[in-house]
């Protein structure tokens, strides 16, 4: 028995130093055009579902029928999640093909994980994968309107999904948006005016703005203390740029040519 614990001691020792020394040699590949050997892959992917339920499994849940927390979601998705995920008429993007892992598209039924567990997703992202944690800058009633709208989200045609994102107020969450997207017919009318807030949800509260009645019709509880006017768009993610995808209000037009990259730069593509 004690001889037995001993090699069992003396294996993984050996064990644990190949690898290290593998890793210090360079020998894992870190490219993402690379997969995971199969069971590194599954090793991974149950190391986060059973982090994200063991996480999200105290989370109490909104009602998600709610339409003003639908619409809201449909908006915010348009604006930050298609280039990854995909929307009804945007079959691949660019960073939808090259991530890996690769981002799963949302517009297909089979997405099952519960709701909990996706809006603790979306808030903290995962790491060493190209989600992001939109918690930082999106509070939380604006997180559930994106698990609500990506419950309906299978369901929605190109039409259907064209024309809900057209009734919400396009990207718009409290403060933190990034102004890198092409935002061109995602904002509604008022977005010009000085009701910049109207379609936002019951009794949001932004405390350091100017008009105290700006934001009428907002969600109910929301604060905005970050919303200074000055720095609006401080503490954003860089490179979340979804230049390569149109705005679905604006009708998709994914093979455009000309387009801005994560890094800024313009360019054309040859073909
Ligand atoms: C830059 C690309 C990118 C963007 C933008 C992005 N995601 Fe993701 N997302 C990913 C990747 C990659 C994964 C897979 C991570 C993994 O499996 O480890 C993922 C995973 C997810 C999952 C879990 C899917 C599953 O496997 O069960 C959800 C839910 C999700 N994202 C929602 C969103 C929402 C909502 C938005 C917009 C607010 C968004 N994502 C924006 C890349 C992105």
């Amino acid at each position: 028995m004690k001889r037995t614990i001993k090699t069992l001691v003396a294996a993984s020792i050996v064990a644990s130093i190949a690898v290290t020394a593998g890793a210090y040699y360079g020998l894992v590949n870190v490219g993402a055009d690379d997969p995971h050997p199969p069971a590194v892959y599954a090793f991974l992917a149950m190391a986060r579902d059973r982090s994200i339920l063991l996480r999200s499994r105290d989370i109490q849940v909104p009602d998600l029928q709610n339409q003003a927390l639908i619409r809201a979601g449909a908006g915010n998705y348009n604006s930050m999640c298609i280039g990854c995920h995909l929307a009804p008429g945007i079959a691949a993007t660019e960073l939808s093909q090259s991530l890996y892992p690769a981002p799963l598209n949302l517009t297909k039924a089979g997405f099952d994980r519960d709701p909990a567990a996706t809006f603790w997703i979306i808030k903290h992202g995962i790491k060493a994968s190209g989600m992001p944690a939109w918690g930082k800058s999106m509070a939380d009633p604006y997180i559930w309107g994106l698990v609500a709208f990506m419950k309906k989200l299978p369901d929605l045609d190109a039409q259907q999904y064209r024309t809900l994102v057209a009734s919400s107020a396009g990207h718009q969450h409290g403060g933190g948006e990034s102004e890198m997207h092409n935002h061109e017919g995602q904002h509604n009318s008022a977005e010009a005016g000085a009701d910049h807030h109207s379609g936002e949800m019951a009794g949001m509260n932004h405390p350091d703005e100017a008009a105290a009645d700006h934001h009428a019709g907002e969600m109910p509880g929301m604060s905005h203390p970050d919303e200074a006017a000055a720095d609006h768009h401080a503490g954003e993610m860089p490179g979340t740029s979804h230049h390569d995808v149109k705005p679905a209000a604006a009708a998709p037009k994914p093979a455009s040519k000309g387009h801005v990259h994560a890094d800024g730069k313009e360019h054309l593509h040859a073909g």
